[in-house]
């Protein structure tokens, strides 16, 4: 009989082979310093691109000053308990109100991750007659929801409404096979590429198919829309969302996350959602820090205006100078070249140590083989010198890409990597 970990000896998976190569530099580095537009990485100055914190509320001193007393008022252990048993405040209730206020729904429930709430949210919507239709590109939150569904689900192309449509032809089929319903669920912008989900049309939908639609907003919270309340907003159709989910991680800058719908659905998902029910409330100071945030957001409509105005110049800079930026519609920011891994990373290790730029990179297996993705996050702590300075440092490094130079630089990784 083989060892659990024999498999864990001889193949350590698509990424962590690279571990040698990559480890401290393009995965778990360590930025130093406070989160802002310039960090240090190494010991050297960086213009940060990589972190969500997209309304710059991270370090903003108002936030700051609340949090530091939230920490003095709570510490970090109350309230104790599970909402259900002990966790329960005042405080919750009202940034849940707030909340669903601020995205137009009746009603909201906390969560205290994002990830599992997500999850968990798909776990307790469906049931082993429903089917899920998801949209294939869907993080990986939502791919670990439906991986607990007892029923069928099915995966439609990425964005794509005729294959939706087709999904849905069969999952209605089956639904009545199965006396089963249907959840739908999509991204109100994708984190990786920027696209918005296509909320508009899947929700015109509605008027032909049967089916409830959950919307992950990660990336639309706080960033899209009239008010800030996200992509529903943005497309005019939050109505039509029956489950709308955001997460504190991006322009709240924090932690926690957040579903809001209906009053019946949120009164069902207080008590079934087991990511809530069997693990400890949401901390205090993350209440106290996220109502703080939320007034900031609703209030200073400055700052969204000048993370749009960063957005606007990175995205239309970087077009002019001829780069492929797909097809974002959202301040995620992709800049897409060809090249290997090797040639990846030599080209990272140029754009951080000669110019000072620190951004993602994301390489095969998420993206196609061949591809490498740079993911830029503006920022309203960002400049326009900032985005000059980048322009300028992307303009040289695809040149050396172009001329081989990295390929010559990465010929000792590639050669140790495929022994
Ligand atoms: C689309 C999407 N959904 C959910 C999450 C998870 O949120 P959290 O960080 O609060 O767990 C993220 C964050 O990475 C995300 O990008």
């Amino acid at each position: 009989m083989k060892d659990l970990f024999d498999k864990i000896y001889r193949d350590k998976g698509p990424l962590g082979k690279w571990a040698s190569q990559a480890e401290g530099y393009f995965v778990f580095p360590k930025l130093e310093g406070q989160i802002s537009n310039r960090m240090k990485f190494q010991g050297k100055d960086v213009i940060t691109w990589s972190i969500n914190d997209y309304l710059g509320l991270a370090n903003h001193p108002e936030v700051r000053k609340v949090d530091a007393e939230a920490g003095v008022a709570y510490g970090s252990a109350y309230p104790m308990g599970a909402r259900m048993m002990s966790g329960h405040t005042e405080l919750h209730e009202k940034l849940q109100q707030e909340l669903a206020a601020f995205v137009s729904k009746e009603s909201a429930y906390l969560l205290n991750f994002g990830y599992q709430g997500m999850v968990s949210t798909i776990d307790a919507l469906v049931g082993k007659d429903d089917i899920i239709v998801y949209d294939v590109d869907a993080h990986a939150c939502i791919i670990d929801g439906v991986r607990l569904h007892m029923g069928k689900r099915f995966t439609y192309k990425h964005n794509n409404i005729e294959s939706l449509e087709k999904n849905l032809e069969r999952a209605t089929k089956m639904a009545e096979q199965t006396g089963g319903g249907i959840l739908v669920i999509s991204e109100g912008v994708f984190g990786m590429r920027g696209e918005q989900g296509r909320l508009k049309e899947i929700v015109e939908l509605k008027k032909k198919y049967n089916f409830r639609f959950l919307v992950d907003d990660a990336h639309g919270f706080g960033v899209l829309g009239k008010t800030g309340a996200g992509a529903g907003e943005e497309q005019g159709v939050q109505d039509g969302i029956d489950v709308y989910f955001a997460t504190f991680a991006k322009s709240l800058a924090s932690t926690g996350a957040f579903i809001a719908a209906d009053q019946e659905i949120i009164d069902y998902l207080k008590y079934n959602l087991r990511s809530q029910m069997f693990a400890k409330s949401l901390q205090m100071q993350l209440v106290v820090g996220a109502l703080k945030r939320l007034d900031m957001l609703k209030t200073m409509p400055e700052l969204k205006n000048k993370l749009w105005e960063n957005t606007n110049a990175l995205q239309s800079g970087l077009r002019e100078r001829g780069f492929d930026i797909g097809t974002t519609q959202s301040c995620v920011t992709p800049v897409y070249l060809e090249g290997s891994i090797p040639e990846a990373m030599a080209l990272v290790r140029d754009l951080r140590e000669n110019h000072g730029i620190f951004c993602s990179i994301v390489v095969y297996p998420v993206i196609p083989k061949g591809l490498i993705l740079l993911r830029l996050i503006p920022t309203a702590t960002h400049t326009l010198d900032d985005v000059t300075e980048t322009l300028d440092a992307f303009e040289a490094i695809r040149e050396r890409l172009v001329n081989g130079t990295y390929k010559r630089l990465s010929a000792s990784v590639t050669a140790s990597v495929d022994k």
